[in-house]
């Protein structure tokens, strides 16, 4: 493929529904960082935007949650999230937010443009409405079991445990999240993208890399897990998508007669990359349109692996279908980072929050930016702890960059009052030095190139690790006496590597960069400076200050006590609220006996369901139960249970379940059986 005029990089729009944690980061903002760091070093044209997702439920939950309007929420957030993500150095041209005037008008005219097109269809249906709450329920208002895996807290849009894409209609037993009660069907019409009609030119796209038989991106420098997804996805048949939703929060849909009708989330913020864009360009005096819609721009969307189908499939649907834009060049999607064995949550309670990291570590934010980009979840999940943080920063970057450059700084002092001294004839050993000092550069852009930020990392590293290598061999102290001449050459090459360190680690360490840079006088936001002269003989250099200050193990304690205390904070908090009240009769209504276990077996294709057989003194029935990851068949037969008699039947995975097996359930989903305390036998009646 030609090299690019000019990069168009976008990452992916944060809710602003909460603080900033390490996963956010890990995923779709340090590899851009680092990746836009180095093309602005490089000199080329490049305009990375982010800004804040502010509509949609994450937002009207929260808003709901609190006891608050969905503005305060998103003010809040919006606030803290932008600055934390300068405090952490992460250098966006903009960072927007997508409940400006200015996106609401831009959102608007977008579909517009679409609508006259004819790229939606409309359809009056009966959908899923909250009579208590007097609002329609679709997305996250809604949840219910998942018809494919029986999990019973899918939403209406997706499934967490097996990340089935669902619609609410496709729920068994739908509950309202709002109020916890059964909704009713109401009429009401939506506008609709036909997906299935793109599903010709997204294979060729996607697979081949090509538009109308023109080659569009380097299919091979898309990441396999992305392809894959998309193929998965396209394979199974595109179904139609509602582009609107009927709630009060959002962009209204901009068509007579559609009050409280607003765009789907998705259709509105990847449109807010269009919009800051916009402002970018209008607070720089340029022209925005270029980087959107010019054949020679590379636009790249940095996401996470939650985000695949809507960057690869629904937003190209409607760039191509409003006819002006370019499609996606790459969207190097990362997977997900875990937190010491467990999921990142923020209900939960079990992050790494960014601005209490930058409260706890003040000035540390190279060492964060280390450790993430050490284990960014490229080809797959990954897991920070505490412990690795410690090691990778007191092994890695004080032991080797910040050592090597204290003492070739020391040294140049000590030897020669801080000035740069001239070399003699290099010999072998120092050849090989130049060579990395030549080569790492390149090495390091190749491989940025190329989205491989963790081997990029690691190749600008193993500069310091080389020149911390050759002058731990060459023993300039021990020289200083017998041979001062080839002192000089080894101080001398040892401040050049120290002089290249700060250009090709700048990406990803730009406040330790620009210290050294600054205590030597020489660049580090240009990375065609990089050369084996850069340093002047004859330069005066001054004292660089202590880079990296090692972690001890009661900061790594400390850390942990913090996580697991807010975790069980969180837990306490999470008791569930009392439900309304019921009647007499209501109670009654309900056939509660013991029953024993006398079979069970896992549901093939399934993580958590067992298929059991009850006895319940009346009969001997099937109960499918979600229980497969808390017991195993072997131990549950046998064991006396309360059941559910006369719940109506229902199928889960082809199997039809007759009732149900009543489980407790603490706050971090731990299951156990509701058993008689005194024996009891199948058939005793609860009351
Ligand atoms: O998943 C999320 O957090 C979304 N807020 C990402 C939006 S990306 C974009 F398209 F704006
Ligand atoms: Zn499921």
């Amino acid at each position: 493929m030609k090299d690019p005029k000019r990069y168009m990089v976008t990452s992916a729009l944060p809710y602003a529904n909460g603080p900033l944690h390490i996963g956010h980061i890990a995923g779709a903002m340090l590899p851009a960082d680092i990746y836009v760091r180095y093309l602005r070093a490089a000199g080329e044209d490049v305009v990375w935007i982010c800004g804040s997702d502010e509509h949609g439920a994450a937002i009207t939950l929260r808003a709901k949650k609190e006891g608050v309007t969905p503005k305060e929420i998103v003010d809040r957030y919006h606030s803290l999230m932008s600055s934390t993500f300068e405090n952490f150095g992460i250098s966006f041209d903009v960072y927007d937010r997508t409940s400006s005037p200015e996106h609401h008008e831009n959102a608007q005219e977008f579909f517009l443009n679409l609508l006259e097109k004819g790229s939606f269809e409309v359809k009056t249906e009966k959908q899923y409405f909250d009579v208590e709450a007097n609002q329609f329920l679709a997305d996250r208002y809604i949840i219910g079991t998942c018809p494919k895996c029986g999990h019973d807290h899918a939403y209406g849009d997706q499934c967490e445990n097996c990340g089935s894409a669902l619609s609410p209609n496709d729920l068994i037993d739908p509950r309202s999240v709002l109020s916890g009660s059964k909704p009713e069907l109401r009429e009401t019409s939506l506008w609709y993208l036909p997906m299935g009609d793109h599903e010709e030119w997204l294979k060729s796209y996607i697979e081949e890399g090509t538009l109308n038989g023109e080659q569009q991106h380097d299919v091979k420098a898309w990441k396999k897990h992305v392809i894959g997804q998309c193929k998965s996805w396209i394979d199974s048949g595109l179904q139609s998508r509602a582009m609107t939703r009927d709630l009060d929060w959002g962009v209204q849909v901009p068509v007579e007669g559609a009050d409280g009708k607003v765009l789907y989330v998705w259709l509105d913020a990847p449109i807010g990359y269009i919009t800051a864009t916009k402002r970018w360009a209008e607070q720089n005096n340029t022209d925005w349109k270029p980087y959107w819609q010019e054949k020679d721009t590379q636009l790249i969307h940095f996401i996470g692996k939650d985000n695949i189908v809507f960057h690869c499939l629904i937003f190209p649907i409607l760039l191509k279908e409003h006819g002006d834009y370019i499609l996606p060049y790459n969207v190097p999607a990362n997977e997900f980072m875990n937190l010491e064995g467990d999921k990142i949550s923020t209900s939960r309670n079990w992050a790494v929050w960014l601005h209490e990291y930058l409260e706890d570590f003040p000035d540390k934010q190279d060492e964060m930016r280390y450790v993430l980009c050490s284990i960014m979840p490229e080809q797959k999940d990954s897991e920070f702890t505490w412990n690795d943080y410690k090691d990778r920063v007191n092994n890695e970057l004080a032991d080797i960059l910040g050592n090597f450059v204290n003492r070739a700084v020391v040294l140049t002092h000590k030897y020669y009052d801080g000035i740069v001294p001239a070399p003699n004839e290099f010999t072998k050993v120092d050849l090989e030095l130049i060579k990395v000092i030549e080569e790492t550069p390149k090495k390091v852009a190749q491989l940025l190139k190329s989205y491989r930020f963790r081997e990029a990392q690691l190749e600008a590293m193993n500069l310091a690790r080389a020149g911390n290598k050759y002058m731990t061999e060459e023993e300039p102290w021990k020289l200083a006496k017998t041979d001062p001449e080839r002192v000089k050459t080894i101080i001398h090459l040892c401040l050049q590597v120290t002089a290249n360190l700060p250009i090709v680690l700048n990406p990803f360490l730009p406040f330790t960069s620009k210290k050294i840079a600054g205590a030597l006088g020489t660049v580090h936001e240009d990375w065609n400076a990089a050369s084996t002269t850069l340093l002047e003989v004859g330069t005066a250099i001054e004292k660089t200050p202590i880079l990296f200050v090692k972690v001890d193990d009661a900061t790594v304690e400390a850390q942990m006590a913090k996580l697991e205390a807010s975790k069980a904070q969180a837990a306490e908090k999470e008791v569930e609220p009392v439900k309304e009240s019921i009647d007499f009769d209501q109670f009654t209504g309900m056939d509660l006996r013991i029953g024993e276990i006398t079979a069970a077996e896992r549901i093939p294709k399934t993580k958590k369901l067992l298929k059991l057989s009850v006895k319940t003194g009346v009969d001997e029935r099937t109960v499918v139960s979600g229980i497969a990851e808390h017991y195993s068949p072997e131990e549950v037969i046998g064991k006396k249970v309360t059941m559910l008699l006369n719940l109506a039947p229902r199928k889960i995975k082809g199997v039809e379940s007759q009732g149900m097996v009543l489980m407790s359930e603490d706050a971090q989903g731990n299951l156990s059986f509701v058993s008689p305390e005194k024996g009891g036998k199948a058939g005793d009646t609860v009351r």
